[in-house]
């Protein structure tokens, strides 16, 4: 059965006042259907420049993508037919307003009077846009634009849906709108490809995520999956607290601008807070998370012993 992307091998130069700027190398992976993947990755690792790719805007140097067994090079048309894309940083036209974006996108599409119509109607009530759906764009706030093209994409009929940050800027209930919406996507079939910068986003919607780094892939697997790569499965922090050689026992340690951050075992936690003066309602206990993964996977080196 074909999988409904796949990238290999692809590697990708941009060429800037004569210099090379390599933003994508040896980029292999698979997404399986009906699935949230994302990728994450600090700023300038390459994953707008995957989406681009992907989504037929741009020319990979070598290797492929292919959507449903397409290959971008040679089937960009039927691609673009079973794709819908929220592109990083794009802006509404001012003039027309979110419902008359929505509803000239469909008939773009080749969508009826009246199905345009339904399709829109749908996606404003979908997202919660109906309160300034009527407005002229030039007249909204910023994340109310952000909502617009991220309707815009999810009015579309597509297979595959690359969302290149489709929350930011966006506050955290109408945030949830748009996650309660992919989700729903993602049941009726549809596989979706999120970036984010968001990490409680990426681990409250990921099937499985994929972590790039200067063009790289550093790790896929699913949330619980990355979390066991970690030497450490507890993260206690310690406000107000330095660091100091007494906790290297414990594990590994990060200075934060509050207080000491120690990533540990589970049957260290007791001792470490019967060594504490601090009180112990204020030291923060928990399994590692996802920003932890991703700190240890493409960030600044966290002290070891
Ligand atoms: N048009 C361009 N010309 C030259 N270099 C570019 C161009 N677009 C992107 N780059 C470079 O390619 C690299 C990858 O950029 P890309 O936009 O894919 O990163 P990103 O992971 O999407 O980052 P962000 O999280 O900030 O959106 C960066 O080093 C960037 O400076
Ligand atoms: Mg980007």
């Amino acid at each position: 059965m074909t999988v409904p992307l796949e990238s290999v091998d692809l590697r990708k130069t941009y060429r800037y006042k004569g210099r090379e700027n390599l933003a994508i190398s040896n980029f292999t992976f698979t997404v399986r259907r009906s699935m949230i993947f994302s990728l994450l990755g600090r700023n300038g690792s390459g994953k707008t420049t995957f989406v681009k790719i992907a989504t037929t805007q741009l020319e990979q140097d070598s290797g492929t993508v292919r959507v449903f067994g397409k290959d971008i090079k040679t089937d960009a048309d039927e691609i673009r037919s079973m794709t819908s894309l929220v592109p990083q940083e794009s802006r509404p036209f001012p003039h027309l307003t979110p419902r008359e974006h929505v509803y000239y996108y469909q008939r773009m599409l080749g969508n009826t009077r009246e199905g345009a119509k339904d399709s829109t109607d749908y996606v404003c009530i979908l997202l919660d846009m109906d309160y300034f759906a009527d407005k002229e764009c030039v007249n909204l706030s910023g994340g109310q634009k952000q909502l617009t093209m991220v309707a815009i994409s999810l009015s579309a009929d597509a297979q595959i849906y690359f969302l290149d940050e489709p929350t930011i800027g966006l506050d955290v209930i109408t945030r949830r709108k748009v996650w309660e919406a992919i989700q729903k996507f993602k049941e009726k079939g549809k596989t979706i490809i999120l970036t984010t910068h968001y990490l409680d986003e990426a681990a409250a919607l990921s099937d499985e995520i994929a972590i790039v780094s200067y063009g790289t892939l550093v790790r896929q697997g699913t949330l619980d999956g990355l979390r066991s790569a970690l030497s450490h499965d507890t993260r206690v922090f310690l406000p107000g607290v330095r660091y100091d050689q007494s906790y290297a026992k414990f594990g590994e340690s990060q200075e934060l601008p509050n207080g000491l951050l120690l990533y540990t075992d589970r049957e260290s936690v007791d001792e470490i807070l019967a060594g504490n003066m601090i009180s112990k309602s204020r030291i923060e206990v928990g399994p590692v998370g996802l920003d932890d993964v991703f700190i240890s996977l493409v960030g600044e080196q966290i002290e070891g012993e």
